[in-house]
């Protein structure tokens, strides 16, 4: 059950936290893993070590806002093999309602959230297509989903992720291709470190973050990179234009 073996697989953002997790797992699967990332110190850092398990990965430096280089790096990878599973992670966040969000802080955030993961599954489609074979997995968030206060511009990146994931489900549908999402809730990577750095007091922020969750804890990278190794599998044949929530019961009502 979910083996990737013979597969290739593209992470964006797999220099750190959920990317990482992800790029680790779907390589202890058997798949060969590109990790992608605009931060080549960490990416390679996250090669070497799944190289280090005997599993098979290489790094490709990309910053998925350029168009023209994610078109560059999918010639280079195709080149190499064909692309089975591809997943569109990389992503920042930004603290702010509609009074303290400016417009140049919404126009940073849809490039990397939105038309980042627009250029990266532009330049990779056309051969999945061709093959009829392939599964999308974009990261969206929890904010994707339902309102966060005090995340205006984060909140319509994801929404909109999540848009084009279920657009895209349905264009492709009878192509071979799935395109699905995930929707996590606040796991504890990187990123929300930065995130409560920006709080005048981390540690109340934190205990805030985590109480917003039915589970009383933040999620593990991990916990997500599972739910992405079961829909790029042939196990999730059936799944495609699902927004899978993985947020400790969050959403689930109050
Ligand atoms: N951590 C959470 O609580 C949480 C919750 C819901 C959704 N998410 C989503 O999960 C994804 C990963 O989040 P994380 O917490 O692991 O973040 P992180 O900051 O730990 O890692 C993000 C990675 O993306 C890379 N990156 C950023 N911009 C890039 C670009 N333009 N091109 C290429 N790489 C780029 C960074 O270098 C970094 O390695 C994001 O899309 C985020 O919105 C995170």
């Amino acid at each position: 059950m979910f083996r990737l073996d013979n597969r290739r697989a593209l992470v964006t953002g797999a220099g750190s936290g959920i990317g990482e997790a992800t790029a680790f797992a779907l390589a202890s699967r058997g798949a060969m893993v590109y990790v992608a990332d605009r931060d080549e110190p960490n990416g390679r850092r996250v090669a070497d070590a799944i190289r280090a398990t005997g599993a098979q990965a290489s790094f490709v430096a990309l910053d998925v806002t350029d168009a023209a280089a994610c078109a560059a790096v999918a010639a280079r990878v195709e080149g190499e093999g064909p692309l089975d599973v591809l997943v569109n992670n990389a992503g920042i966040g930004h603290v702010g309602t509609i009074t303290t969000t400016n417009g140049e802080d919404l126009d940073r955030l849809y490039a990397v959230n939105v038309r980042g993961v627009f250029n990266v599954t532009k330049a990779f489609i056309g051969p999945m297509l061709d093959r009829r074979r392939g599964s999308i997995v974009n990261i969206a968030s929890i904010g994707g989903i339902v309102g966060i206060r005090d995340r205006l511009a984060y909140c319509t990146t994801k929404f909109a992720v999540v848009g084009l994931t279920k657009s895209m489900a349905l264009d492709h549908a009878q192509q071979g291709v799935r395109v699905n999402c995930v929707c996590p809730g606040r796991v504890e990577t990187p990123f929300v470190s930065a995130r409560l750095r920006e709080y005048p007091d981390p540690e109340a922020a934190y205990r805030e973050m985590a109480s917003t969750q039915a589970i009383g804890r933040m999620g593990r990278p991990d916990e997500i990179a599972a739910a992405v190794v079961y829909l790029a599998s042939d196990e999730a044949a059936m799944i495609t234009g699902s927004a899978l929530i993985i947020d400790g019961g969050w959403s689930a009502g109050k």
